[in-house]
């Protein structure tokens, strides 16, 4: 079964030999200028079964997603579907193949409908070869019913949340009929309700036969929908196996080569005076009288549900969007954000949930991405201290964990974990008084994902004020001092931390309690 036995430390000798892969990978390489992605990887995926493609930040997950959708060609190795050898020289190929895969990083258009996006290269035709409109959004209709998804397939893509986009990415994959279906880190950017819901269709995949790749940092969801794994490590495959017969600790080993433990920072609430006051923050559309406080040194979470308008009022603050009504207070004086330069100059920033489009800028090397905001501290009589501006990114990008072969690397080659850690380390570089911080960890493997925690501490208990918002509950609980829970644009309730349980967390940001604040 296994072609490549080298470095492989816990491959089951039974693990592969009840059924018959739909899809074998063998002997797969890719090399970037520079770096190994894949190292003479195996990968079997079976019909109906999910198999967990696990893996730190850059161990090559996603570079075999586009090796098997057509995007990237491997330098050497074999592809077979049903024992049957092929090859992808183009994405249309692997479509045709019955693969197909919901990116890391979507490619959807926005300014294309909902139903434009999902048919885009296989509309409905009429039977004068025209796209069959009508068809099309009734298809749409159905299939976006079918995930569950409540959205309307006439609107414009550029109109929906990050969340309804990453459906719109599903009800896509799903309209190609495809035996093989990928995922790579699907429930990233959704939160709860909109997980329970992909993990049903994911459930609903199975038993419709399909195989399923499923790239996720998350253990717990590996461990709830996988029936089996593979794990990579530097670009080779290191394990594989059937879930059932591998704990966590033993899964994480193999991933990181040592052990780590999910503990979160000691931290000593001792919050400084205040610097930050929110009153009666209002949207038109998006959030009404929000308001609280923060301290020096505190942690504040933001804990709800997608669409409970967390990070749009973390966007008026940055000065991102305009709120109808409200004012900001910063140390006792009224502080007016109508930019994010304005909200820089006053010592906000905020880490945005979408790093890819909001963050990081492509085609610029890691250290300028770090370095950029922060110009006024590493340039002297307007000249650039290119040594400086190294420094700055070495010592931010480090105590982030970031893996990359060089800091003059364009960023846009960089794994997706790996971008989101750079833009977090530009952000953290201008040595704010408030950072905002959307989703901090989304998508960082779990060995990095200390390294940004004790970060977050230690810039805390030298006095950063820190908003974070999370879908995540152990971060909350881990991290906060001080938690809000929103809910459809309000603020549900305000809790302390010693007193909070996940399923207050829960209760409230779904409005199944009493609202207590
Ligand atoms: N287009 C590219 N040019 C150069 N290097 C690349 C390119 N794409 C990926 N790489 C490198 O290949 C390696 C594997 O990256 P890949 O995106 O597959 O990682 P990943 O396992 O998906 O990580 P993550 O969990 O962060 O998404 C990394 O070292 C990355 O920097
Ligand atoms: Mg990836």
């Amino acid at each position: 079964m296994l072609a490549n036995t080298q470095g492989i430390e816990n491959v089951h000798p039974h693990a592969a030999q009840d059924a018959k892969p739909v899809l074998s990978l063998n002997g797969i390489s890719k090399s970037f200028p520079g770096v190994k992605a894949l190292s003479e990887v195996a990968l079997d995926l079976f019909p109906g079964q999910v198999t967990a493609l696990v893996g730190e930040n850059g161990a090559g997950k996603s570079t075999i997603v586009k090796v098997l959708t057509g995007i990237y060609q491997p330098d050497e190795g074999q592809i077979s579907i049903n024992g049957k050898p092929l090859s992808f020289p183009t994405a249309q190929d692997a479509g045709e193949a019955g693969v197909t895969a919901i990116h890391q990083e979507t490619v959807l258009f926005d300014d294309l409908s909902v139903a434009e996006n999902i048919f885009i290269g296989h509309a409905p035709k009429t039977r004068f070869g025209l796209i069959d409109r009508k068809e099309m959004v009734g298809k749409a209709q159905e299939l976006l019913d079918r995930i569950g998804a409540q959205i309307d397939p006439g609107v414009l893509l550029k109109d929906l949340g990050i969340a309804n986009k990453h459906l719109v990415a599903i009800a896509r994959a799903l309209s190609i009929d495809a035996q093989i279906v990928i995922m790579d880190e699907p429930t990233a950017s959704l939160s709860h309700k909109e997980i329970e819901e992909t993990y049903e269709l994911v459930e609903r995949l199975k038993a419709e036969g399909k195989a399923i790749l499923f790239i996720s940092h998350k253990f717990d969801e590996i461990f709830r929908i996988a029936d089996r794994y593979t794990v990579f490590r530097d670009g080779q495959m290191v394990g594989a196996g059937k879930i059932t017969e591998v704990s966590e600790p033993e899964l994480v080993k193999m991933m990181v080569g040592r052990s780590v433990d999910q503990v979160y920072p000691r931290r000593e609430a001792d919050p400084g005076e205040e610097v930050l006051e929110v009153v009666g923050y209002c949207h038109p559309t998006e959030f009404e009288d929000i308001g609280f406080t923060l301290r020096k040194g505190e942690i504040l979470g933001f804990y709800g549900l997608v669409g409970a308008g967390r990070s749009e009022v973390m966007q008026a603050l940055f000065g991102v969007t305009k709120p109808s009504k409200g004012a900001i207070r910063i140390d006792d004086q009224i502080a007016v954000i109508r930019t994010p330069n304005e909200a820089i100059s006053h010592g906000i920033v905020y880490v945005p949930e979408d790093r890819g489009k909001q963050g990081a800028i492509k085609g610029l090397p890691i250290f300028q991405n770090v370095s950029l905001p922060s110009l006024k501290t590493t340039s002297k009589n307007g000249f650039l201290r290119l040594a400086e501006e190294f420094k700055l990114a070495r010592d931010y990008t480090q105590r982030l964990d970031l893996r990359a072969a060089a800091l003059d690397q364009d960023i846009g080659e960089l794994s997706g974990g790996n971008q989101q850690k750079v833009v977090i380390a530009k952000w953290l570089a201008t040595q704010p008084r408030v950072i905002i911080l959307d989703e901090p960890t989304k998508g960082i493997d779990i060995g990095s994902k200390a390294a940004v925690h004790e970060f977050m501490a230690e810039l805390a208990a030298e006095g950063l004020a820190v908003i974070m918002v999370s879908s995540e509950i152990p971060e909350i609980l881990g991290m906060s001092d001080r938690v809000i829970v929103m809910r459809e644009g309000r603020i549900a309730a305000e809790f302390e931390r010693d007193d909070l349980t996940p399923e207050q967390l829960v209760r409230t940001a779904a409005g199944l309690s009493e609202v207590t604040s």
